[in-house]
Parts: structure tokens; sequence; C-alpha cells
């Protein structure tokens, strides 16, 4: 099953974790957002914050044990709470990931427009077999994700943070080897040309500033 997550690592993870000075820096303002009493809320956040802080640290953007242990601990919460957060979400990688992690849309609207071509494209310029799999070299690896809420713009691959939409096989290509060469990236968003999700070859509602002559 793909899309099933895996539980958080055990004996091949770090040893202990702590957060660095730029995290512990954030760590006042994010729990300041709650009020007194609910910091448990903040658990998705700090999560966010381990997986920024290990990918600054390490080149790989996931969620050790440890921290997930260190993360109960400031919020005075039992590990298992912590655990079952960051299981359940796919933001969430419990495992390490290549430098680039890229997400692939197969629900519907993405397949219809091409999502096996991107996939394909993926696995060819990568040398990645199976899902989950990480790259020879380290620097990729490919998840396939339920909708990432970008339909219009089908199909969507999302690397790291950012939407690469409208994708066909040599946009995934000329995308990959770009991240191989360290070059630099195409802005995210529609990789066709479009303005936001507006159709192909321009806007065609409110194409005019009637509400200026309406004044
Ligand atoms: S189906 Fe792929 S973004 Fe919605």
């Amino acid at each position: 099953m793909a899309l099933q997550k895996e539980g958080p690592v055990g004996g091949e993870g770090p040893t202990s974790f702590s957060f660095d000075a730029e995290s512990e820096a954030e760590i006042p303002q994010i729990l300041a957002k709650y009020p007194p009493g609910k910091q448990a809320s903040a658990v998705l956040p700090l999560l966010y914050l381990v997986q920024r802080q290990m990918a600054r640290a390490s080149g790989s953007a996931w969620v050790p044990r440890v921290a997930m242990d260190e993360i109960a601990r400031r919020l005075g919460l039992a590990p298992i709470r912590v655990y079952e957060v960051a299981t359940f979400y796919l933001m969430f990688n419990t495992r390490p990931v290549g430098k680039y992690h890229l997400q692939v849309c197969t629900t519907t609207p993405c397949w219809l427009r091409g999502s096996e071509e991107v996939v394909k494209a993926c696995r060819e310029a990568t040398g990645i077999k199976d899902w989950k799999e990480t790259s020879a070299d380290g620097l990729f690896t490919m998840t396939e994700v339920e909708c990432l809420g970008a339909c219009v713009n089908a199909p969507v691959l999302q690397v790291n943070d950012d939407y690469y939409e409208d994708m066909d096989a040599e946009r995934v290509k000329a995308l990959i080897e770009t991240l191989k060469r360290g070059g630099e990236l195409p802005r995210p968003g529609s990789m066709a040309g479009r303005q936001a999700s507006a159709p192909e070859g321009g806007p065609n509602t409110l194409t005019s500033l009637s509400f200026e002559k309406a004044r």
C-alpha cells in the first residue's frame, strides 16, 4: 500500500535530539499562540519545526523518534500523543528522505491529466524503482500522495514545500536535471504559464476593470 504511513524509526535513528538556537527562538512564539493549558495543540507546529531543523542540519527533512520524545517533554504530553500525530499526517516524514522529496499526486484529477507520465518520468530521471525509495545519490525520495488540493492545475508534483503544476514528462525531467545540477529552479506553480489557476491561455472572467467604470 503506497499511501500507508510507517511508524517512527526505532534503532536506526539518532539517539538524542535537542532544538538548535534557531528553533529555540521560534518555540516561545509558537506556544504563545495557544491559550494557557492548551499548549498540546502546538504538536503540529513543533513537528514542522523539527523537520525544518533536520533539513538544515542533515539535508533530510524528517522527524526522528527522539525528537518526538523531546516535543512530548516540552509540552508535558505522553510520547504516544506525539507519535500518533506524526504517524497520521503524510507531511511528516518518520523516516529519512532525500534532499528533494518528490511527492507525486496520483488521485483521480491528476491521474486523468497524466500523473502516470509524471511518475514514470520521475523514476527514469532519478533511477528510483518504487515508492518511498531514495535514489542512489541520496538526492531524491519518491512518495505517492493523495490530492494536494491543486487539482485545477493537475497533474501536480510537490518538491519539498513547493508545488509544480501542469507537469508532463518533459517538464519533470527538466526540473529533476536542474535539481541534480543545483541550478536555479523555476518559480513554483503552473509550468504551463497559467496565471495562478486561470484557464490555459489566460483568464476569461473579470477581464475588464468594469468595477472601476461602475464607480
Ligand atoms: S487530484 Fe492531484 S492535486 Fe487534487
